[in-house]
C-alpha cells in the first residue's frame, strides 16, 4: 500500500502513521525540531521503562472493566476524525500577531511532542510485549496518539513548520522511569490532558469569537481519547493495590505536585496565547486542577489541597523563580551563574513548600469506571 495515499486520521497502526508523517515532513523545519528536541524540566520528554515488568501485569482482577474499555477502544469511534474537513477555517498565519503566532506555534510543537512521546512509549510496549491484554491496549493507545500528533503536524505544516518525528525518535534523549512512575506520570498526563482540552473546548463553545484557530473544534473527541487512556492506566494500577497505598502515596503526591506545577509554569509562559483565547491562565489552571483532582479520586487516595492559600502563593513563587532562572541562563557569565543558583534554590524551596501542603484524603470507590462528564 502506498502510505502517502492515506491520512493519519484513518490509520490504525502507529508505525504506519509515523511513516506517513515522516514522508510529509519534507520541509524539515530545524527550529521546530530543535524545540521538540530540547530537554528541560518543562518540555515534554520521551520515556522508556522496564517493559518486561509491564508485560507481566495480570488484568484478571479488573477483567470486567478492562473488557468494557477495550471494546470501546476497538470500536474506534474517532477513526477518520483527526483530519481537516469543511469545519477547518482558513488560518491567516501571515497576519497573526507575531507574539501570538510564536506562542501558538510553540504550543503546537510542545503538544505534538507530548502526543508523540505517548505514541513512542506505547508503540514500544506493544512491540516488546507478549501479554495479549497489554499489547492490545498499548497498540490501541499508540494508534490514537499517532493520529493526534499527525493532526497537529497538519496544522503546523500550514504555518510552514514541521517536526521531524523520525529524527526525534532516534535522537531525543529517553528518560528511564520505573513502571510505577510511568503509571503515575502517564495516568496523570492523560487525565490532565483531558481536563485541559475539555476546559478550552467548553470555554470556546461559549465564546466562539475567541476561537482563533480551527484545531480547537476538534478538542472534544480528542479529549475523549485521552480520557480512555487515563481509564486504562487507572485499571492497570488497580490490579496492584500496593501501587496506591503506603509509601507510594508520597510518590503520588510528588507526581501530582510536579505535573500541576509544570503546567502552571508552562502556561504562564504563553500570555498572548491565553489572552487570544480569552482565558486567564490562573483561572484556567484552577479549573483544570479541580477537574483533574475530581477524576483522580477514582484511583488516588489523596488529592492536593488546591484551595489552600499556600497553593496559589507557592505556584506564583515558583513561576517567578523560573522567570529569573531563565533570565540568568540568558545572561550567562559568572554573575549569571550566581543568579542561576539563587533562582534554582528559590524554585526548590517553592516546590518543597507546595509539596508539604497537607493533602486531602479520601476512600477509593469500589469501581474505577468513569465516563467523560465535563
Ligand atoms: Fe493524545
Ligand atoms: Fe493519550
Amino acid at each position: 500500500m502506498n502510505v502517502q495515499t492515506k491520512h493519519t486520521a484513518d490509520i490504525t497502526d502507529a508505525e504506519e502513521s509515523l511513516k506517513v508523517q515522516e514522508t510529509q515532513s519534507v520541509v524539515d523545519s530545524k527550529a521546530a525540531t530543535d524545540v521538540a528536541m530540547s530537554n528541560t524540566l518543562l518540555t515534554p520528554r520521551f520515556y522508556t521503562t522496564d517493559f518486561d515488568e509491564l508485560d507481566a501485569i495480570d488484568v484478571t482482577p479488573v477483567r470486567e472493566d478492562w473488557d468494557h474499555l477495550i471494546a470501546q477502544m476497538v470500536a474506534d469511534p474517532n477513526k477518520g476524525h483527526f483530519k481537516k474537513n469543511e469545519d477547518w477555517d482558513t488560518v491567516d498565519w501571515d497576519n497573526m500577531e507575531p507574539t501570538l503566532k510564536k506562542e501558538f506555534i510553540d504550543f503546537l510543537i510542545s503538544s505534538c511532542t507530548a502526543e508523540f512521546s505517548g505514541c513512542v512509549l506505547y508503540k514500544e510496549m506493544k512491540r516488546r510485549g507478549n501479554n495479549e491484554d497489554i499489547t492490545q491496549l498499548f497498540q490501541l493507545m499508540a494508534r490514537d496518539e499517532a493520529r493526534h500528533a499527525g493532526f497537529i503536524n497538519d496544522a503546523l505544516r500550514e504555518a510552514g513548520v514541521a517536526v521531524n518525528l523520525g529524527f526525534l525518535t532516534q535522537k531525543k534523549k529517553y528518560t528511564y522511569f520505573r513502571p510505577k512512575f510511568i503509571y503515575y506520570a502517564t495516568y496523570l498526563s492523560e487525565k490532565i490532558g483531558y481536563a485541559r482540552y475539555i476546559t478550552i473546548f467548553r470555554h470556546l463553545e461559549a465564546h466562539p469569537e475567541h476561537r482563533f484557530h480551527p484545531i480547537f473544534k476538534w478538542f472534544e473527541e480528542w479529549c475523549n481519547d485521552e480520557f480512555s487512556h487515563g481509564e486504562a492506566f487507572a485499571l492497570l494500577m488497580k490490579t496492584d493495590p500496593k501501587l496506591t497505598s503506603g509509601r507510594n502515596v508520597l510518590w503520588i503526591k510528588f507526581f501530582l505536585t510536579a505535573v500541576y506545577a509544570t503546567m502552571y509554569i508552562r502556561d504562564h509562559q504563553r500570555p498572548a496565547f491565553h489572552k487570544a483565547l480569552g482565558v486567564d491562565p490562573d483561572w484556567y489552571a484552577h479549573e483544570v486542577f479541580t477537574k483533574t483532582s475530581e477524576l483522580t479520586k477514582q484511583i488516588f487516595p489523596i488529592t492536593l489541597d488546591i484551595e489552600n492559600p499556600r497553593w496559589q502563593a507557592g505556584l506564583e513563587k515558583l513561576q517567578k523563580a523560573n522567570i529569573d532562572l531563565d533570565a540568568a541562563r540568558k545572561e550567562g557569565g559568572p554573575l549569571g551563574f550566581v543568579k542561576r543558583l539563587a533562582a534554582q534554590a528559590r524554585a526548590g524551596t517553592a516546590f518543597a513548600g507546595l509539596y508539604f501542603i497537607p493533602t486531602k484524603k479520601h476512600a477509593l470507590p469500589a469501581s474505577t469506571r468513569m465516563e467523560p462528564a465535563y
